[in-house]
């Protein structure tokens, strides 16, 4: 477990991960800024049980208010090749949850962990432009805007572009 001042980071429980599908397939509350796809649960529990979505080069962790809530999830993972970093992605499933700071400390508490026990150089976001929610806890994590892939994703039915966040290390060193 990994102690924050309003949230926990901690692994995957089995026993969460019905409530975990349930809320991240409830479409009305994904929000217009995060892929509208089903996940399923049978795919979750065979990732849990694989290797509980911890691997060398990838891993998710829930995150868990004081009481243990479930609130949301964070994770990193290689989407480019032959680039030298990973990426990022969270979401808080609740639109209750959402404002409170929840990600602000996640992202922060992530970032420190992943950076101290793995050599990866650089980390990425992708957001949606006008997720400004998402780009403003990136900035205040010390990501910096790097580009925008033009039209990139199909997402509301329409090609929307998508921005890119990066972060190295030295930068984060450095904070
Ligand atoms: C984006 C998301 C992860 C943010 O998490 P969160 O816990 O709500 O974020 P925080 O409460 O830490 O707030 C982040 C910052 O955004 C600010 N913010 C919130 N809504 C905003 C808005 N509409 N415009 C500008 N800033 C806004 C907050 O004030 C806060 O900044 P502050 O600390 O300086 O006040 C969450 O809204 C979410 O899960 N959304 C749905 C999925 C998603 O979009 N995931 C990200 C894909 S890139």
């Amino acid at each position: 477990m990994i102690e924050g001042k309003k949230i926990n980071l901690r692994m995957v429980k089995e026993e969460e991960i019905p409530l975990f599908v349930s809320l991240a397939n409830r479409m009305s509350d994904v929000g217009d800024f995060w892929p509208h796809w089903f996940i399923r649960e049978s795919q979750q529990k065979e990732r849990y049980h694989k290797d509980n979505f911890w691997a060398d080069d990838s891993g998710k962790l829930h995150i868990v208010d004081k009481s243990d809530k479930l609130v949301g999830a964070i994770m990193y993972f290689q989407s480019f090749t032959h680039i030298d970093g990973s990426e990022i992605a969270y979401r808080i499933l609740r639109p209750e949850d959402r404002g409170k700071g929840y990600m602000s400390e996640a992202l922060a508490l992530f970032v420190a962990y992943v950076f101290g026990i793995k050599p990866v150089n650089r980390f990425m976001l992708r957001i949606f432009p006008e997720n400004m929610p998402s780009k403003k806890l990136a900035e205040k994590c010390g990501f910096k805007y790097e580009g925008t892939l033009r039209q990139a994703m199909f997402h509301n039915g329409r090609f929307m572009d998508i921005d890119l966040f990066g972060l190295m290390r030295q930068d984060w060193q450095k904070r």
